[in-house]
């Protein structure tokens, strides 16, 4: 096992590079099941999550070859299973996109209950709210899931709750489905856009991907072709966090401004000096930040997956902040950690009132999951004395070369076996 050690109190400065979207990628890698010819999608994450749903992929029949470190090559004629190994599946959360897609496909898919961060209970009643509607019938059986259908038709579908992997499951279950699927409210998230990109580059039809309304007209056949997923926007949330955190002088490069919005108002408004370019922006932290309200939402309010590292940043600013999760029931996991390193954090329900601290010290700390331990590295940077990261393999599933990154920006940080 390896930990990630953080000597803190340097200031970030450089360039970084943000890799290709992790949250795209493990969507549209399994799309690529639903299409009858080659696809070669670019700027692939190199991370453990898509390791783990190249090698379901492999498992399923799909030949796939990486082309170089981030070009995938998916020819997923093959494939004849409809049925995904149990451990790998459990490894990530993002597997259950392989029900939409064996759905799509072969009209019957077979997977067991997906695995992930624990953010409290995850249900998954939309996605199966809208198979069903599309004319499958959906059996839990233990932990597996079987969803079948003669034939899937495309109807009307209302989502009761504004979920990303409901609205992308919809999406790959109804591509290739006989008429016009429409679903209402749908969340917007970059990624959503980003499928229904990839899926149209290959010959599908759908219209108002980033609205609250998307209309799929089923076609016969996806063809293959060539796509590039877009940038991390949380990877680069999390390394403008650190730079404002740090009081360094980053530029983010390969971006989406567009996507960062709601990010770059929060530092500007704590304090930090955000400058806008074409596809990159430059953070400077400056010295000491104020305090701030934050409440998460699905985009484009501010994302839950950026809630763990601006706590961090919030945790040493100036006054009183209260930071509120809109998103998931239980995401707070990692505040624990951050008070053995001297944070002052009430936690009560889905809200957490933060008394900002004169610096954080250096302590034995844990990766809750993927953001937290996110957020940890941020906290680490940030203090005074050393901090180690144990279990930083949730870090792994979702940043590529991380430490690596940070290190070229001036951090003190290693990996090291424990
Ligand atoms: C995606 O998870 C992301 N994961 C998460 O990122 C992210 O936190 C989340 O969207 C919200 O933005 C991937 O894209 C792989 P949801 P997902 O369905 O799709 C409730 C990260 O750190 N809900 O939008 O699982 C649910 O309980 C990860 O990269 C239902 O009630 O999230 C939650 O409260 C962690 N019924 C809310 O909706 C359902 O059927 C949003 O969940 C589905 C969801």
């Amino acid at each position: 096992m390896e930990k990630i050690v953080v000597k803190g109190g340097k200031p970030l400065c450089g360039e970084v590079t943000v890799s290709g979207a992790k949250n795209a990628a493990v969507a549209i890698i399994p799309a690529a099941i639903l299409v009858d010819g080659v696809c070669t999608i670019e700027n692939v994450p190199n991370i453990k999550d898509v390791q783990v749903i190249v090698k379901i992929l492999e498992y399923l029949g799909a030949s796939v070859t990486y082309l170089d470190s981030y070009t995938l090559q998916i020819d997923s004629r093959n494939v004849k299973k409809d049925s995904a190994p149990h451990d790998l599946m459990r490894k990530m959360r993002a597997s259950y996109y392989l029900l939409g897609a064996l759905l799509g496909r072969f009209c019957k898919a077979n997977v067991t209950m997906p695995g992930g961060c624990y953010f409290g209970t995850r249900p998954i009643d939309q996605h199966i709210k809208g198979f069903e509607a599309l004319g499958a019938v959906v059996r839990q059986d233990g932990g597996v899931i079987v969803v079948e259908a003669e034939k899937l038709c495309g109807t009307n579908i209302y989502l009761d709750t504004v979920s990303v992997g409901a609205t992308i499951n919809i999406i790959l279950a109804a591509a290739l489905a006989e008429g016009t699927t429409t679903i209402e409210n749908v969340a917007k998230e970059p990624h959503i856009v980003d499928l229904a990109n990839f899926l149209n580059a290959m010959g599908a039809n759908i219209k108002g991907a980033g609205t609250d309304v998307i209309r799929i007209k089923g076609v016969s056949k996806l063809s293959g072709g060539t796509y590039s997923i877009i940038p991390d926007q949380i990877e680069a949330g999390t390394f403008m966090v650190a730079a404002a955190a740090t009081g360094g002088n980053v530029l983010v490069k390969n971006i989406i401004p567009k996507h960062m919005e709601s990010v770059s108002a929060k530092l500007t408004e704590v304090g930090a000096k955000v400058t806008v370019f074409d596809d990159s922006i430059r953070v400077e932290g400056g010295s000491g930040h104020s305090g701030a309200n934050i409440k998460t939402l699905p985009y484009p309010g501010f994302p839950t997956d950026m809630q763990p590292q601006i706590v961090c940043l919030l945790s040493v600013a100036s006054g009183n902040s209260i930071v509120t999760e809109g998103v998931w029931d239980n995401r707070f996991q990692y505040v624990g950690e951050l008070l053995r390193m001297g944070a002052n954090i009430r936690v009560e329900g889905k809200t957490a009132f933060i008394t900002g601290v004169s610096h954080l010290a250096g302590a034995p700390v844990r990766a809750t999951d993927l953001r937290g331990g996110a957020g940890m590295v941020i906290a680490g940077l940030m203090a005074k004395g050393t901090t180690e990261i144990t279990d930083i393999e949730h870090i792994d599933r979702g940043y590529e070369n991380m430490v690596e990154k940070f290190k070229a920006l001036g951090a003190d940080i290693c990996r090291v076996s424990e």
